[in-house]
């Protein structure tokens, strides 16, 4: 276990945070010792822990956390089944996730290509249901292996019991208290943390062309006939594109969630602006790009001391060095109260903004 440990390698806008107490997990055994640890089991039982995996979507609102980060780090890639039709590979958690996407794709496996070059880590990705170019992982997850931090005790979550929906799961509260588990087990408290996840990929499947600008990038390149590399390749391409490079200007991707409006709402809007781009949700919700609104407020570009709006996706708030996170939360506050004052709509981060209450230096 470290003490003071600094997180700068480990979030990708690249504040220089540190945390009180620093432990890596690198097996289940290594869990076993982590739950008999008596500083752990006090910051367990008053929920002052986080699990932190490759920090691409993550912001802590100070420069020192008075927590626990367990940084899980398991390793490893196994063929679980294979048929004709379809192969499942079960990865193990500190796998990096755009080389597990590599792997697959070299592989001719269909089902990640869509979601290839996005940061972080493949334990992280079912938490929030990691999406991309019309494509979410939750579409091709089997199954989830957790251990439960309390008890040690394994969880194996099917497909359906991890609850997905847009950029959500059950494993975004720390604590699952509801929903697939036993009363029992709600009654104590299952601390899941993902050790490995299974994934099922099609060996003949369809390719997903149909958003942005995947369709154009393959016709600019005279591809008629793409192959599961030739998407994998224009994601990148639309990727670099749009998105500031992870390592070179410290960001978290996306930092609010896209909108979900009323029905009446969206007619509203869509009469003041007709060029307003929309995707239906169901019968009485529509979804609005908040880099839409964010861009169209006049934040596109906007730079204040060390931190920003990237100027190519307004959906993004990037740190350009030597800036504190409070800058950040500055930034966002702004930005919510000027699309809300424009738009009446409130938007809401996608970052996980750590701790939810403000901490103290102990
Ligand atoms: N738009 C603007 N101005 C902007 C940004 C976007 O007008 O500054 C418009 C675009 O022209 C487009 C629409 O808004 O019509 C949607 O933009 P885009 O296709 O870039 O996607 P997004 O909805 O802004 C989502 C994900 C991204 C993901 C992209 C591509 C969320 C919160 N974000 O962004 O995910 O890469 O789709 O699939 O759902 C992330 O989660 O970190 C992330 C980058």
């Amino acid at each position: 276990m470290e003490k003071n440990f600094s997180l700068r390698e480990l979030n990708t806008f690249g504040f220089d945070v540190k945390v009180k107490y620093f432990q890596e997990i690198k097996s289940l055994e290594d869990v076993y010792v982590l739950i008999e640890n008596q500083y752990f089991k006090q910051h367990r039982d008053s929920n002052n822990f986080l699990i932190l995996s490759g920090g691409s979507n993550i912001l802590f609102k100070d420069d020192f956390y008075d927590g626990f980060v367990i940084y899980p780090n398991f390793k490893g890639i196994e063929t679980i089944e294979e048929n004709d039709d379809h192969i499942i590979i079960r990865c193990f958690g500190g796998e990096v996730w755009k080389d597990f996407v590599d792997y697959t794709v070299s592989r001719n496996l269909y089902g990640l290509e869509n979601l290839s070059d996005i940061p972080g880590k493949v334990g992280a990705a079912p938490v929030q249901n990691i999406g991309a170019y019309g494509a979410e992982v939750k579409d091709v997850i089997n199954q989830v292996h957790t251990i439960d931090l309390s008890s040690g005790e394994i969880k194996i979550f099917t497909n359906e019991e991890c609850h997905f929906s847009y950029r959500n799961s059950i494993f975004k509260e720390l604590k699952v208290k509801r929903g697939a588990l036993s009363e029992r087990e709600a009654a104590i408290g299952f601390y899941p943390l993902i050790f490995a996840v299974d994934f099922v990929l099609k060996k003949n499947g369809e390719l997903k062309l149909d958003y942005g600008n995947i369709r154009n990038n393959l016709i600019s390149k005279n591809i008629t006939n793409p192959t599961i590399q030739d998407v994998a390749i224009s994601v990148k391409e639309i990727r670099k594109e749009k998105l500031p490079e992870v390592g070179i200007v410290g960001s978290a991707g996306s930092f609010f969630q896209n909108a979900i409006v009323s029905m009446d709402k969206y007619l509203e809007l869509k009469t003041s602006y007709p060029e307003m781009p929309s995707y239906p949700v169901n019968e009485s919700e529509v979804k609005i790009p908040t880099g839409w609104l964010i861009d169209k407020a006049g934040w596109k570009g906007y730079r204040e001391n060390h931190v920003g709006v990237w100027d190519r996706q307004a959906l993004v708030l990037v740190h350009y060095g030597g800036g504190k996170p409070l800058e950040i939360i500055e930034l966002m506050n702004k930005i919510q109260i000027s699309v809300k004052e424009r738009f009446g709509i409130e938007i809401k981060p996608e970052v996980n903004i750590v701790p939810d209450r403000i901490s103290s230096r102990t």
